[in-house]
């Protein structure tokens, strides 16, 4: 016998509790407790008495591994080469980022059976879209269903092998109480269908949606059952959308796939470098180019900063796309090492593109560009800086030294600015001039004019 009571249940991380909490004790998220009626099972004693099978770990006979490519090239990379057929991929964004189009563009260049479920939009709705996307594809049958017990039979009955779900908050299965959208119903749906996957050996394409109220279940309880989490995103105001692997047991997490919002559907952007210095303005001081490494692939990219004299005591520093404590640390380097009076200014960082970069290899860029524009001097602007900068004001080597200094010499760059101990690793000789530094004064003193 099983009896149903409430709990509460954090719809960030999924941690249970049996009264309502105002912070989760686990991932630290305010307000994100939900009520929902939880079934508890009696945990039985009978041993276990049946059958079952184990198998030894063969690892030559094994056939090469197929993938379901979905011809988006960008979309591939970042799934590790296309879909693996028997897992789960989980597409989480913000409303109205481009989830569907980005999935109803790949389901029309897969090349076999897809199943697409929609709990969100009307047939017509799907077919208008459709006919904007200029989706032409006969091997994709289309299904406006939320009962995962009528989804579970369509897949096992037509055995397409890509389904798509759209989305999984819509979803719900009727032998629990709660309502669509609730973790209870997230996680059973979702590991149903990471079991169907399984037996079926169909890939599945899971679209969930991220609240920051946490009013409606995230995807994050989800993370742990997927195999793959990608997260697409972008500023709402740019057109760019970037898709990243958050965690994917078949790829690399390095990958980013890069898009362009158009009214006819996302673009591929193959040229990225091209595109986010299209912008550029060339004779503003406060502008310097740096290459970031995003997977396999250098980005060029612009570090704009603006710093103006606080007229209160306690000056501003904003960075958008660059971490703000990794900004702090570098304006106290410049302080000390460069002996710039910072600290009386506001300080705002950009990197422009509504890109947003991890990489400690464009510190030296944004310390130049700081430095460029509080000193009103123009960064030469047919240089490109690389470099990690150490609290003692030195210059560190990053990875990936020659690939950058290609893409500068590709995208016509006179000068390159790297950390002199990067310059042993190079054997290749591009048609660019290659300086070497040691510290943050003699990247200043260089390109500075
Ligand atoms: N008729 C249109 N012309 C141009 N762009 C459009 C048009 N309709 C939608 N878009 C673009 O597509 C975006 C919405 O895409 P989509 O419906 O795929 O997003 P979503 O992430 O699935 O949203 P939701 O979270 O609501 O499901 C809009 O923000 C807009 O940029
Ligand atoms: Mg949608």
């Amino acid at each position: 016998m099983s009896k149903s009571r409430v709990k509460y249940i954090c719809s960030s991380c999924g941690y249970e509790s049996l009264r309502w909490l105002g912070k989760c004790p686990s991932c630290e998220s305010w307000n994100s407790f939900t009520e929902e009626l939880v079934e508890e099972k009696k945990s039985g004693k009978k041993k276990y008495s049946g059958d079952f099978s184990i198998s030894k770990l063969i690892s030559e006979s094994i056939q090469k591994e197929e993938r379901i490519k979905t011809n988006i090239a960008e979309f591939d990379r970042v799934l590790g080469g296309g879909l693996m057929p028997g897992s789960v991929v989980l597409i989480g964004g913000d409303p109205g980022i481009g989830k569907s189009t980005l999935v109803m563009q790949a389901a029309s260049k897969i090349n076999t059976d897809v199943l697409y479920v929609t709990g969100e939009e009307s047939i017509n709705q799907i077919n208008i879209r459709a006919k904007r996307l200029k989706v032409v594809n006969e091997k994709i049958s289309v299904m406006t269903e939320t009962d995962l017990d009528i989804i579970l039979s369509a897949i096992e009955k037509h055995t397409p092998e890509v389904v798509i779900i759209d989305s999984i908050q819509t979803t719900y299965k009727k032998d629990f109480d709660n309502a669509p959208g609730t973790i209870t119903q997230i996680r059973e749906c979702t590991s149903e269908l990471m079991q169907l996957a399984k037996k079926k050996h169909c890939a599945i394409l899971i679209v969930g949606h991220v609240t920051k109220e946490g009013t409606i279940a995230g995807p994050k309880v989800l993370e742990h059952i997927v195999d793959t989490v990608l997260q697409f995103e972008g500023e709402r105001s740019y057109s760019y959308r970037i898709l990243r692997a958050q965690k994917n047991r078949f790829g690399s997490t390095n990958e980013i796939g890069i898009f362009e919002m158009h009214d006819d559907g996302l673009h591929e952007v193959l040229n990225p470098s091209e595109i986010f210095l299209s912008e550029r303005e060339k004779e503003i001081s406060g502008s310097v180019i740096t290459s970031s490494m995003e997977g396999t692939r250098p980005i060029l990219l612009e570090v704009q900063a603006l710093v103006t004299p606080s007229a209160y005591g306690n000056p501003q520093r904003v960075a958008t796309g660059f971490d703000y404590r990794r900004l702090s640390i570098l304006l106290a380097v410049l302080e000390k090492r460069a002996d710039l009076r910072l600290s009386v200014q506001n300080v705002f960082v950009n990197i422009a593109g509504g890109i947003r970069i991890d990489e400690p290899a464009v510190d030296l860029a944004v310390c130049c560009a700081i430095a460029s524009n509080f000193s009103g001097k123009i960064a030469k602007n047919d240089a490109v800086v690389i470099g990690e900068v150490g609290l003692g004001g030195e210059v560190r080597s990053v990875s990936n030294i020659e690939k950058r200094i290609q893409e500068a010499a590709k995208l016509g760059f006179k000068k390159i600015i790297i950390p002199a101990n990067n310059l042993k690793s190079l054997k290749k000789k591009e048609n660019i001039n290659i300086i070497p530094i040691n510290d943050v004064n003699s990247a200043l003193k260089e390109i500075l004019v």
